[in-house]
């Protein structure tokens, strides 16, 4: 690949996807591209980026979802579905008793383990039954939504991180392959969606999943997905982070919730009409009596 046409696809990538590649990462984008470019009838990478320039737009879409990451698996990192289970979910039924209604947004979706692991924790609450609890999955990528749609695992992908009793009780046996169970798909809704636009259509959440997704941005970026995220957390919401990521030095529209590591809460929580009202979330108070 010749530096120029590196040069254009990282910038292209930045735009598209917010994807931040440094200037040594030639050896990722040849081997998630020239794959790409072969399969469907190029030469290689330089005859792909003639044809983007060119305007093939289907074709630059794929180019930008070939070279997202979309490692996933169930209950990955096991400690923000603790605090769920323990903390958010118990403070949050207290703080909606009145309407009896959820959201949670599962930001960077991927294959379906993340939001389903989340739809699984969610139906371990017997008193949620007959509440509305709206789990939103959203990605980038077409193809992973398509993959979590279908709900469909691999022996493989449900070693990784589900226990053995999850996988009894929520999944039925498809020859080599396990497909979860209708009503755990049913509480999953999927969307298309890129976090680098304006996601605001989709309202706002009680609780926001956006996990390991921002280490492949850059600081700026982040600072834009920071602010967007704080407007679409409920007052007293709660936004869980991958273990590798952080508001800390980024946003101080959100500030870490003690003794639960990964989980934020906002600092000034906006109004619905973009005014700003300080106050300590009254459902994170009960999830800090909790932990104490
Ligand atoms: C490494 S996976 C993380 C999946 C899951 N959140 C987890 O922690 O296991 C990152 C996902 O982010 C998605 N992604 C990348 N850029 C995105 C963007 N700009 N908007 C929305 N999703 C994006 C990718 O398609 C990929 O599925």
């Amino acid at each position: 690949m010749t530096p120029l046409d590196y040069e254009f696809l990282r910038k292209l990538l930045k735009e598209r996807s917010g994807l931040d590649l440094s200037s040594d990462k030639q050896y990722l984008v040849e081997s998630r591209l020239i794959p790409l470019a072969r399969r469907v009838g190029l030469g290689g990478i330089a005859e792909l980026v003639q044809k983007i320039k060119g305007g093939a737009e289907a074709l630059t879409s794929e180019v930008v979802e070939a070279m997202t990451t979309n490692e996933t698996f169930f209950f990955r990192d096991k400690i923000p579905f603790d605090h769920l289970r323990e903390a958010v979910l118990p403070a949050l039924i207290q703080a909606r008793a009145g309407r009896r209604s959820l959201r949670i947004w599962c930001a960077a979706s991927s294959t379906g383990q993340e939001p389903y692991s989340i739809a699984m924790c969610v139906k371990e609450f017997a008193s949620l039954a007959g509440w509305r609890v709206e789990i939103v999955a959203t990605d980038l990528s077409q193809a992973v939504l398509e993959k979590s749609k279908a709900g469909i695992f691999s022996q493989f992908e449900v070693q990784r991180g589900l226990p053995i009793q999850m996988l009894v009780k929520h999944f039925t046996q498809v020859g080599e392959l396990w497909q979860l169970n209708a009503d755990i798909r049913a509480m999953v809704q999927h969307r298309q969606l890129n976090l680098l636009q304006d996601v605001s259509h989709l309202g706002t959440f009680d609780v926001i999943f956006c996990r390991n997704v921002l280490i492949y941005f850059d600081q700026d970026t982040k600072v834009g997905i920071f602010d967007r995220l704080s407007r679409m957390l409920e007052s007293d919401g709660v936004l869980a982070l991958g273990a590798a990521e952080s508001v800390v030095g980024i946003s101080d529209a959100f500030k870490p919730y003690p003794e639960r590591r990964g989980l934020y809460c906002l600092n000034a929580a906006r109004t619905a009409r973009g005014g700003v009202v300080s106050m300590m979330p009254h459902a994170l108070k009960a999830v800090a009596s909790a932990a104490r």
